[in-house]
């Protein structure tokens, strides 16, 4: 019913839209016919909300996955040519369990079939977007009868099998990883709401007001490394540390210094662990481990160049670098935190 209304509601705006468009556009455009909207409105969703009536066996499935697909995906799925394997990596203990075990057990490889989590995506993606060459060519059998060839390769339906709106929901019950997907609050979580009304405040908020706040969980702060090696590298703010624990200040910006040392070319001559043109960045980080006054000498010493202190040749003055950022590569290797 609440979908069903959300339905109703959208379909409303558009056209109230296209009414009021209308008004202040005399004489341009027309709203958009029901048979217009009926085919640009075919998403289906998890619960199988919009998924239209067909059915299509795995033999349909193949002779036209080997005509329209095979050229991109291979005959078994397991081309790795235009895009990484539909088929492949999931194993029958996975079914069981509805979680595929590799993608948390190792950093491999990973195929459609180890990552997908509902049919109904997997059927909605195929009906608008493949084949990449010719979207939406399918009839709906066709992607019926694709999709079940997919579960056949995928050794979760038999040879003989036929897919249909009616027992999708039992095919969805076989997928290796169904259980795979983890809820992730949304970014502008308010108050549990989503912030569609834009009433959410945004500075001197009173106390307990609803604001907009950021909330990775913290187990998936770091999934993509550290954002203050990788973001707003130049200037006075970083991305923020998303390293479990190192959220200190300080470390915000020592952390940084290992992406500044790559842009401002220090490796050329420093290599991380080994010696180059001049000492690895480790050892200058061991000789000067407890030095209380050696992250100011050594800012100095990188601005100005020096020499004598590893050998003949001498350290180039650095003028064109930013004090800050040579402040930062300075405390990351006065750190060792590599
Ligand atoms: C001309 C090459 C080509 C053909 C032909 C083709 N595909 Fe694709 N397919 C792609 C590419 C490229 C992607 C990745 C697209 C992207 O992510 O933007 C893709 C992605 C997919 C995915 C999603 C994979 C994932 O894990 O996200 C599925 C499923 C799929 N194709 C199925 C099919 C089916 C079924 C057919 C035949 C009806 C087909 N493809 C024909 C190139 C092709
Ligand atoms: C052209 C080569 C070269 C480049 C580029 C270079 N260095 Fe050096 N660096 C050296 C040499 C050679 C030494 C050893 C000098 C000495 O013996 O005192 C050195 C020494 C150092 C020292 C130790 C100084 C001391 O007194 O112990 C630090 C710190 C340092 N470099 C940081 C950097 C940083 C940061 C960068 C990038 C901005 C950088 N270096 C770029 C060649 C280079």
């Amino acid at each position: 019913m609440y979908k069903w209304n959300r339905r109703a509601a959208f379909l409303f705006a558009l056209l109230a839209g296209a009414a009021a468009a209308q008004n202040h556009y005399s004489g341009v455009g027309r709203p958009a016919t029901p048979a217009e909207i009926a085919a640009w409105d075919i998403d289906v969703r998890a619960d199988f909300t919009g998924l239209p009536k067909g059915s299509g066996t795995v033999a349909q499935g193949q002779d036209l996955w080997d005509r329209k697909c095979a050229s991109c995906h291979g005959f078994f799925g397991e081309s790795n040519e235009v895009f990484p394997p539909v088929i492949g990596g999931t194993k029958p203990e996975d079914v069981k369990r509805g979680r595929v075990a590799s993608l948390v057990e190792s950093n491999d490889q990973r195929t459609t079939m180890m990552k997908l989590s509902r049919i109904s995506t997997l059927w909605d993606y195929i009906r608008r977007a493949m084949p990449w060459n010719e979207p939406k060519s399918l009839s709906v059998d066709e992607v019926y009868a694709v999709t079940a060839y997919i579960l056949n390769m995928a050794e979760l339906v038999p040879a003989d099998y036929t897919l249909n709106d009616r027992n999708i929901r039992d095919a969805q019950a076989k997928l290796p990883n169904r259980d795979g997907l983890r809820p992730f609050p949304g970014l502008s979580d308010v108050r549990g709401k989503p912030d569609v009304k834009n009433t959410a405040c945004m500075k001197d908020c009173i106390k307990g007001e609803a604001r907009i706040v950021s909330s990775y969980p913290a187990s998936a702060r770091d999934t993509h490394g550290n954002l203050a090696e990788q973001n707003r590298l130049v200037g006075p703010v970083r991305g923020v540390v998303t390293i479990a624990g190192a959220a200190k200040s300080g470390t915000v910006v020592a952390s940084a210094g290992s992406a500044l040392v790559r842009k401002h070319g220090c490796q050329l001559c420093h290599g991380i662990t080994s010696r180059v043109v001049g000492p690895s960045l480790r050892e200058i980080g061991q000789r000067y481990a407890g030095d209380v006054g050696a992250a100011a000498r050594l800012v100095a010493t990188v601005r100005a160049g020096g020499s004598g202190n590893w050998g003949n040749i001498p350290m180039p003055p650095q003028l064109a670098i930013a004090q800050g950022d040579i402040e930062s590569m300075v405390l990351w290797l006065l750190s060792g935190a590599f």
